[in-house]
């Protein structure tokens, strides 16, 4: 987080008289914790995950031989056909047990996505999903240490286009149920992998099909598990563990093209206001006015809560007593893109087109802008201040494609699917920090799940750095040997854990941590 020295500067300068105050805080950051301590779910016999070497080898080869295979999703209309059938021959032949247990049914949806039911031995047990996506975006060939389909290996990590995004999931999950029946392992409780094929280009053939077959068929959800978040590991100053960020929304989104018409005619008499001028000067409104700051009225507040005691002196005071701290966070939270972006809906002017010849007086300027909407707005709000701000009739807007922000997903002591990423995390990685809810600014097939269960959580269990951001869309992509088996080690654990019937009661709970 930038600006550090801001906050301290904001803790420090609260002037004479204020010792009452500071007491109050000190007070609310020592014994009224804002966020309740995690519950998690006591330990249970579970086969334990023990690789060979040929088990290690295998379960990189695994993943190598996924990235070689060029899925790439161009646009919506321009997908690589013929590899995405290929990923389909390739995952029957590296997971040969997943194909040929009784109690699991694989079906092709969409011609090219993938529907796993794995049927538990308890059918009382309401399933859970973990969903991954094949399809990856395009990689130009310059600009990486290997070439991105090339799948090999430098310094122990594995390079490539969807090494993170997100073959690492739909490769992992499969490799994770493999080792499990290869230990004769059968689940209690059933789930679904579903493994789309166009996440990247909207996901509509895929996720989507998928869900409506699931919704036709009556299911429902206990939890669902997509990409999304990672383990955050250097992000926030002040806090030296990593720590896992778990999205329970995502942000919504409105394209729209801005449009100005107006009468051609010789640049040697021109009209005072022409097309390009009315439609830049109203573009150039929106961005100088923001949308407004939201920050504490979504779910980055809980984030904070959540994260408030992992922060060293004095910044967890700060992150404790958000009732009093709120406005200065706010404002650090505004000079960064990548926090701004938690706070309020963004506006991003991504094309602009307009003029036919240099002596034409132009007949029109269009340009299209990217809203990404805040998880306490609407579409329907965002609209209305775009046109209260751009006030002026002369524009026409139309919509190419508007969605609401998701919803928020539970996240307290009876939520099923935290306590099992909970109980999970501290398995696989018992020296990561608190677990907290957050917000993912981009979006994923999961959204296409609703109508199935209101418990929809995205992330990834990788440790992430400030450096491996860039790469995820851009060039050399890549995921670590270890942290690659960390993820199949997750899934592995993950599964079992959720074999529980049900939580155990607060009061009877054990405190592991
Ligand atoms: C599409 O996939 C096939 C099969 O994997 C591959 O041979 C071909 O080069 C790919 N085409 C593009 C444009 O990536
Ligand atoms: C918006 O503009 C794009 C690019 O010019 C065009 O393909 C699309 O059809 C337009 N959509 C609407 C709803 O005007
Ligand atoms: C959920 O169900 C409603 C009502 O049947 C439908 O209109 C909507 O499109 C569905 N939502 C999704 C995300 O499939």
């Amino acid at each position: 987080m930038a600006g550090r020295r801001a906050a301290w500067g904001a803790c420090l300068g609260l002037g004479g008289g204020a010792l009452a105050l500071l007491a109050l805080v000190l007070l609310r950051a020592y014994v009224l914790r804002p966020a309740p301590g995690p519950r998690i779910l006591g330990r249970r016999p579970a086969l334990r995950f023990e690789l060979s070497a040929r088990d290690r080898h295998e379960l990189k080869e695994a993943l190598k031989g996924a990235i070689k295979i060029k899925t790439v999703s161009f646009s919506p209309e321009e997908q690589n056909t013929t590899a995405l059938a290929e990923f389909g021959n390739y995952i029957k032949k590296v997971f040969p047990d997943v194909f040929s247990t009784k109690f699991i049914q694989h079906e092709i949806i969409g011609e090219y996505s993938h529907l796993f039911t794995v049927q538990g031995s308890d059918p009382q047990l309401m399933p859970y999903m973990l969903l991954a996506h094949m399809d990856v975006v395009p990689a130009s060939q310059e600009g990486w240490h290997v070439p991105p389909f090339s799948a090999q290996e430098l310094d122990g990590f594995i390079y490539g286009r969807g090494t993170v995004d997100n073959k690492n999931s739909a490769i992992g999950i499969l490799q994770a149920l493999e080792f499990l029946l290869r230990r004769d392992y059968r689940p209690r409780r059933s789930f679904y992998i579903g493994i789309g094929h166009d996440e990247e280009v909207s996901g509509r053939k895929g996720a989507m099909k998928i869900a409506a077959l699931l919704e036709t068929r009556g299911v429902k959800l206990v939890f669902l598990l997509d990409e999304g978040s990672v383990i955050l590991d250097g992000f926030l100053k002040g806090i030296k563990k990593p720590v896992p960020l778990i999205a329970i929304t995502e942000k919504g989104s409105i394209t729209a093209n801005f449009s100005v018409e107006s009468a051609p005619g010789h640049s040697s008499a021109p009209p005072k206001e022409m097309s390009i001028g009315i439609l830049a000067a109203a573009l150039s409104r929106l961005e100088q006015n923001p949308m407004p700051n939201l920050f504490g009225q979504g779910p980055e507040i809980m984030t904070l809560e959540y994260l408030a005691s992992e922060f060293s002196f004095p910044l967890n005071l700060v992150m404790s007593n958000l009732w009093l701290f709120s406005p200065v966070i706010s404002r650090i939270f505004e000079q960064k893109p990548s926090t701004n972006a938690l706070i309020r809906t963004t506006t991003a002017i991504t094309m602009f087109n307009a003029g036919i010849k240099s002596n034409v007086i132009p007949p029109s300027a269009k340009a299209t802008v990217n809203f990404r909407i805040h998880p306490s707005q609407t579409v329907e709000e965002v609209l209305e201040i775009v046109k209260n701000t751009i006030a002026d009739d002369r524009v026409k807007i139309d919509i190419q494609e508007a969605f609401d922000p998701l919803p928020i997903s539970p996240w307290d002591d009876r939520a099923f699917g935290v306590q099992i990423f909970r109980r999970t995390l501290l398995d696989v990685f018992p020296d990561v920090g608190s677990v907290a809810p957050g917000i993912c600014i981009g979006n994923t097939d999961s959204r296409h799940f609703t109508n199935l269960t209101n418990a929809i959580y995205r992330f990834n269990p990788v440790v992430f750095k400030p450096d491996d951001v860039p790469r995820v869309h851009g060039l050399n992509e890549r995921i670590s040997v270890e942290g690659y088996e960390k993820q199949v080690e997750f899934l592995y654990q993950l599964i079992q854990n959720s074999d529980i019937s049900k939580l155990p009661k607060p009061h009877a709970e054990s405190h592991e941590l």
